[in-house]
C-alpha cells in the first residue's frame, strides 16, 4: 500500500526521547483512526512512523530536550518534539493537512 505520510524520527539523542516520540506518534495515529486514510478517489493510503538514526539536524536535537522528525512527502521538519506534542502533529498535519508552525524546525 502506498503511504499518505511517512514520518521519520531521529533516535540519535542521548535520552530515549526519539523512541518515545515515535511510540507516541504511532499511538496517536491509532487513537485518531488515521492508520489508513482514503484519497478523494477512494484509494487507501497508510500513515506510518519509522525510527531512524539521525536526520542530520543534530545541532537542533542537542540544543533541546526533544527529537527532530520529518514528515514526507511534505518535507516538513519539526524540532524539539516531545511525546506530548504528537497528538497535535497527527491531528493537525496528518488529519487536517495543517502545518504545526509552533514546532517547525528553524533553520
Ligand atoms: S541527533 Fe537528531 S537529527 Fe541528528
Amino acid at each position: 500500500m502506498i503511504y499518505a505520510h511517512q514520518i521519520f524520527v531521529c533516535t540519535n539523542q542521548k535520552s530515549s526521547v526519539g523512541h518515545d516520540v515515535a511510540k507516541a506518534l504511532k499511538h496517536a495515529i491509532k487513537d485518531q483512526d488515521l492508520k489508513t486514510v482514503r484519497t478523494a478517489d477512494g484509494e487507501k493510503r497508510r500513515n506510518a512512523v519509522q525510527e531512524c538514526d539521525c536526520l542530520d539536524r543534530c545541532k537542533h536535537c542537542k540544543k533541546g530536550n526533544g527529537a527532530a522528525l520529518v514528515v514526507y512527502p511534505d518535507g516538513v521538519t519539526y524540532g524539539d518534539v516531545q511525546p506530548r506534542d504528537c497528538a497535535t502533529i497527527v491531528r493537525e498535519h496528518l488529519g487536517g493537512g495543517r502545518i504545526v508552525s509552533s514546532l517547525l524546525l528553524s533553520q
